[in-house]
């Protein structure tokens, strides 16, 4: 497969991704999405659905209720009155920043476990997403909602590998750590797809928005046709804000390209190092926001 023009899966390769779905689907039993969740987004698909329907869905799961208020009453929602209800919650929320909560309520659903590297790759995902809403808000570069959702999906296929062979991917990133390796090549070798194709298919499966299976799919690609204002270029350098912010995911991610921090306006190293405390910050605080409920 190659990558189109705009760092997507251009249409002729429409078919060897199909192909390669088949393959991922085999090898692996890749987890269903948790029924509050595809019920909203079921929901949220529906060209009919209404504020009441969907308010009656988040309400059924009190952790979710309780999620969406905190949220809703954050800073960053500020508002004259709190909201009191759900409904009013998701009023000013938004379905896409609604649609956001809730996946990251399944993400962390499926890394619940104290498992040492599932809790690294929670850290990770919220902070890339965090990371990857804060540039495209920054750039204008993609929807900053469609931004943190991919940020925080982009590393979903570790799932995968993660609760197919718990002790065995463990050990392998720690190897990846000590040796400064690369952990895509390392699966590969070790489990024939790397979690960036089986994130591809993964994301098909649950019917989340293709640009982001596309660019999760992507983000460790370094080649030269990946446009430095696209989506993939925002995952890549979430990645390695992340990484410097020391929120990674076991291996180091290739410094950004002379392009890509032009794009983000971090072309010196005072400026790079903001970011990424930038990052830092953002993820102390809404970590708790996503701990609390
Ligand atoms: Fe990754
Ligand atoms: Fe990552």
């Amino acid at each position: 497969m190659e990558a189109g023009r705009f760092g997507y899966i251009s249409k002729t390769a429409q078919e060897s991704v199909r192909e390669h779905l088949r393959d991922v689907m085999e090898r692996y039993k890749l987890p269903s999405l948790p029924v509050v969740v595809s019920k909203v987004l079921i929901t949220l698909k529906d060209p009919d659905f209404s504020v009441r329907q969907l308010s009656r869905i988040i309400s059924d799961d009190a952790a979710l209720t309780g999620r969406t208020l905190a949220i809703s009453r954050s800073p960053r929602y500020a508002q004259r009155r709190q909201p009191r209800s759900v409904h009013e919650a998701i009023l000013v929320l938004g379905f896409h920043t609604l649609r956001n909560i809730v996946m990251v309520a399944a993400a962390q659903s499926f890394l619940s476990r104290t498992n040492k590297v599932a809790k690294q790759l929670w850290r990770h995902s919220l902070a890339a997403a965090l990371a990857a809403r804060m540039l495209s808000e920054r750039t204008g570069i993609a929807d900053p909602e469609l931004a943190f959702l991919a940020g925080l999906l982009h590393d979903v296929g570790e799932i995968v590998l993660l609760n197919g062979d718990p002790r065995g991917f463990e050990q392998m990133v720690e190897e990846v750590q000590q040796s400064h390796g690369s952990l895509v090549i390392k699966e590969r070798e070790q489990y024939a797809f790397d979690h960036a194709s089986i994130g591809l298919a993964l994301l098909d499966f649950w019917d989340i928005d293709s640009r982001i299976g596309q660019a999760a799919y992507w983000h460790h690609y370094d080649g030269e046709s990946i446009d430095a204002d696209s989506l993939v270029s925002i995952l890549k350098m979430a990645d390695y804000l992340c990484f410097r912010a020391d929120l990674g995911f076991f291996s180091e991610p290739p410094p950004p390209t002379a392009e890509m921090t032009h794009v983000f306006g971090c072309e010196d190293a005072e400026s790079l190092e903001a970011l990424s405390q930038e990052v830092r910050g953002a993820f102390d605080e809404e970590n708790q926001l996503f701990a609390s409920a």
